[in-house]
């Protein structure tokens, strides 16, 4: 296309936008004066406008997604060959892909299964990070109902996780302003801290305290009736709410709560799982071994719609009934789970980190990044924190260092803008919380280069000098 041409297709397409499209997470009003971001094409980290704008993409496609980066032709070939054979079918049967990615997969989770690897396992397919999540919460309350008499079906999450945007799933986030005029909520979720020690809920400092944090899960189960909680979902790295891992110390500690009450361990690798953090899930940096488990963004990198939930076959076989008459078994369908697309492209996805030696670079990279943005802190004392884990990095504000105010979303709305107009794509913490809206997210693709990690600080190193308090 010359370029008249592609104005004109741009103005098209622009107007259609407009005229059609309802925007995830956006207020419509900013498009009366500006024209919606259209992304058309993409490659390896990059991505391109329609009106031929070229971007260095630290999002992984906006949401962490992308994993392997754009236009990877073994993926999207894998995906056709896969649909001309057998596109769909229900998940009650089974497909080829459908089998031996669920196998790739346990294989990749040592810690759900038994040590003489007697166990191995169960995946269950849906489409997205939210309906496996519900799928847990299903399976929890249907647990409460097969070992007892339903009593057992509250669950425990974390102020600043986020968990998904269905009714459920949102009714297990922490996130106030996600939350705000989506009520009333379904019962039976209740929250505790979080632990991010940068902003620790009880004042304390990491080396002196007793991780209050972990131990809050058993006054929150103590406070719901041990009777009644099923199990407690976290993230590994908490994401949406300001990337915070949390220390060493804290997995255990709650492992040992969860057995104590025999409550079931959920971890939610919708962001971390499939390489992110430098392993294949972002609990293996942990020492614990989770009950259930969900994914979906990089499972497939986005090209495909795929999520998963893993639950142990200790788990799975509390629904093994024996008797086909009892409804004891989970009767539970998700239509697009039987798509057959979504276990292709994960299966080439795989073989993508593999091949490459991706975790490997996000573990080298990652230190750089870290190392760059710690310069970055000691350059401008807006920066309040730094923190993350391979290449999820989050950058927290502060309009004030020594009392930590937060800084108000617009200031970091004003970096993202600068950063764009140098050419690269920044994250942030969107309308999550009343004050807490003021992190920058750093999620590059696992194949970032040394010198794509440098354009992306530079960027953010530029737009903080052009923006002095
Ligand atoms: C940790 C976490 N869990 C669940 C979800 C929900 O995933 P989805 O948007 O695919 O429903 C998200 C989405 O950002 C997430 O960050």
């Amino acid at each position: 296309m010359n370029n008249e041409e592609i104005s004109t297709q741009a103005a098209e397409i622009i107007s259609s936008d407009r005229e059609h499209i309802w925007h995830h997470l956006t207020p419509h009003n900013a498009f009366k004066n500006s024209d919606p971001l259209i992304i058309k094409s993409g490659i390896g980290m990059r991505v391109t406008d329609i009106k031929g704008t070229e971007y260095l993409d630290a999002t992984s496609g906006g949401v962490w997604s992308v994993n392997v980066g754009y236009g990877r032709q073994s993926i999207a070939n894998a995906v056709r060959d896969q649909l001309l054979e057998m596109c769909y079918f229900a998940n009650s049967a089974g497909s080829i892909p459908g089998a031996q990615f669920a196998e790739r997969l346990l294989q990749k989770m040592p810690e759900m299964q038994d040590a003489d690897g007697g166990a191995k396992g169960k995946v269950y397919y849906s489409n997205s990070g939210s309906e496996a999540n519900e799928k847990v919460y299903k399976i929890v309350r249907q647990l409460a109902h097969i070992n007892g008499d339903g009593r057992r079906h509250k669950i425990i999450f974390r102020d600043r996780d986020y968990h998904g945007s269905t009714i459920g799933a949102l009714s297990s986030t922490g996130h106030q302003q996600r939350k705000e005029q989506y009520g009333p909520f379904a019962p039976g979720f209740s929250e505790f801290a979080h632990c991010c020690c940068y902003r620790c809920p009880f004042g304390k400092t990491y080396g002196s305290c007793d991780i209050e944090c972990a131990k809050d899960l058993e006054t929150a189960i103590l406070r719901e009736g041990p009777d009644q909680v099923g199990a407690v979902v976290l993230e590994p790295i908490t994401a949406g709410g300001g990337i915070i891992p949390p220390v060493p110390e804290y997995f255990p500690i709650i492992q040992a709560i969860c057995k104590k009450y025999a409550v079931l361990l959920h971890i939610d690798e919708v962001v971390c799982g499939l390489g992110r953090t430098g392993k294949w899930f972002g609990y293996q940096h942990y020492d614990v071994k989770p009950d259930l488990v969900t994914m979906a963004k990089g499972l497939a990198s986005g090209y495909a719609a795929i999520s998963c939930t893993v639950a142990t076959d200790a788990v799975f076989n509390q629904f093994a009934a024996e008797d086909a008459g009892t409804l004891d078994y989970f009767r539970d369908i998700s239509t697009f789970g039987g798509c057959t697309g979504g276990p292709a492209a994960g299966l080439a996805n795989m073989d993508i980190i593999e091949e490459e030696n991706l975790l490997d670079n996000v573990v080298q990279m990652g230190e750089h990044l870290k190392d760059r943005l710690f310069g970055l802190q000691e350059k401008y004392p807006v920066i309040g924190d730094v923190r993350g884990k391979g290449f999820f990095a989050g950058v927290e504000l502060v309009s004030d260092r020594i009392t930590k105010q937060p800084m108000h979303e617009s200031y970091l709305m004003k970096i993202v803008a600068h950063c764009m107009a140098q050419g690269v794509l920044v994250g942030r913490t969107n309308r999550s919380f009343t004050e807490f809206n003021n992190n920058l997210c750093l999620s590059p693709a696992l194949i970032a280069s040394r010198r794509d990690i440098d354009d992306i600080v530079d960027a953010i190193d530029h737009a903080l000098a052009d923006n002095p308090l």
